[in-house]
């Protein structure tokens, strides 16, 4: 009942909505970021969170296992794309220790985030041929952790034996990005077949009716047969992790881009038809649809409590930053709802979650690994970089390939 209610309210909200303003919110970033220069000035890795109370960002070392190592790099290079030129130096510096993945053997799917993020948006961003060449590398190295058996790639090769099989998790999907790109590149097709593999596995598996997705599939690497489907960073097995449905939203959206396919279209506009139709009133969801504290949180507290329900500010940021994009591919009438949607989204987050003087990020209210107890009610870079994405999206109407 209460979704209902909210639905309702949302819609209204959404249809008279002002526009967010770009401009200002852009140079809000612009601050915030040169703050975050500031604080982690000395400090060594690239800054990964800021825990709630906390006023400084938290670093993560250069290692191929820090999977959000690409964000900060992003985020910067999305600056110096917005016009902040004097922010090549930076970006070049936060992006330069993420070259060496080119040459390190894979550790897992992350690598797609992590040079995608950094090394792609530096090479979108000046041409630079060695990005070029460490990214066609990065993209080989990639590829070998495709199962042609099953169809897709092995996202964590490390937790083969706690999930009995080959896993595969929906956060892969943006990873694709790096083959389709590669082969758009090089005409290398080998690499866009196991990308379209990999999306049409996904597709057929991972699911339900109602095209709200499931976080992990598990395959016999053997035979390829699917065996079952699970949660790793949702409430449970049946519920919809909402990062899980925002990595769906982009990743299909990012694939049709590449492909043209209309049934890697038709996923991204389920997937996001169902999302749109269970989100709170200000667009931003909680963390998983399904937790039961929803009923119970007012819609204006945030925090974490066992009546409070943390809200995930980053799933908001990937599809805001999805719908952008979206928008382009489809009729008229939709291109309207995602774009008002998408801006009601810009528009909460740089208002409702926006971390202003408490700390130098841009956003607050990410929540990571809930059932592991981490990062609940957080500033997380990610959420930082799907938001300049989107910022640049909006102001610019420009995708680039
Ligand atoms: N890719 C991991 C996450 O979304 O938390």
């Amino acid at each position: 009942m209460k979704h209902t209610i909210l639905l309702a309210f949302a819609l209204v909200l959404v249809g008279c909505a002002a526009a967010p303003d770009v401009n200002e919110t852009a140079n809000y970033c612009h601050k915030q970021i040169v703050r975050t220069l500031s604080d982690i000035s000395g400090k060594e890795g690239e800054p990964r969170n800021i825990l709630a109370g906390e006023h400084s960002w938290n670093m993560r070392p250069n290692v191929p296992e820090e999977w959000c190592n690409g964000f900060w790099p992003g985020v910067l290079w999305y600056d110096y794309l917005l016009g902040h030129k004097d922010m090549e130096a930076p970006a070049r510096r936060y992006t330069a220790p993420l070259e060496s993945l080119a040459t390190q053997p894979i550790f897992d799917h992350d690598l797609g985030f992590l040079v995608i993020t950094s090394m792609l948006n530096g090479y979108r961003a000046t041409g630079d041929p060695i990005y070029r060449a460490e990214l066609l590398m990065c993209a080989d190295s990639l590829a070998t952790l495709y199962n042609p058996a099953v169809g897709t790639i092995l996202s964590w090769p490390r937790n083969v034996q706690m999930f009995g099989g080959h896993n595969t998790i929906m956060d892969n999907m943006l990873n694709l990005e790096l083959l389709l790109w590669a082969a758009h590149e090089t005409g290398n097709e080998a690499l866009a077949d196991i990308a379209v593999s990999h999306a049409d596995t996904t597709m057929a598996y991972q699911f339900r009716p109602d095209a709200t997705c499931y976080h992990v599939a598990v395959y016999d690497p053997a035979t390829g047969r699917h065996l079952y489907n699970c949660t790793h960073q949702g409430l449970a097995d049946e519920s919809v992790w909402a990062r899980g449905q925002a990595w769906a939203i982009y990743g299909y959206t990012m694939v049709y881009r590449y492909t043209r396919q209309p049934r890697f279209l038709d996923m991204a506009q389920r997937a996001t038809d169902v999302y749109l139709s269970r989100l709170p009133e200000d667009m931003i969801p909680y963390w998983d649809f399904c937790d039961p504290r929803i009923a119970t949180t007012p819609d204006e507290v945030f925090g974490a409590s066992p009546t409070i329900c943390p809200r995930d500010a980053s799933a908001g940021a990937v599809v805001a930053s999805a719908l952008l994009e979206l928008r382009n591919y489809v009729d008229k009438s939709k291109s309207e709802t995602y774009r008002q949607a998408a801006e009601q989204m810009v528009q909460s987050l740089s208002t409702r979650y926006a971390a202003g003087e408490q700390c130098p990020a841009l956003l607050l209210h990410s929540t990571g690994h809930h059932p592991a107890g981490s990062e609940i009610d957080a500033a997380i870079i990610y959420a930082d970089y799907y938001f300049m994405e989107a910022l640049y999206r909006l102001k610019t109407n420009k995708i680039i390939l």
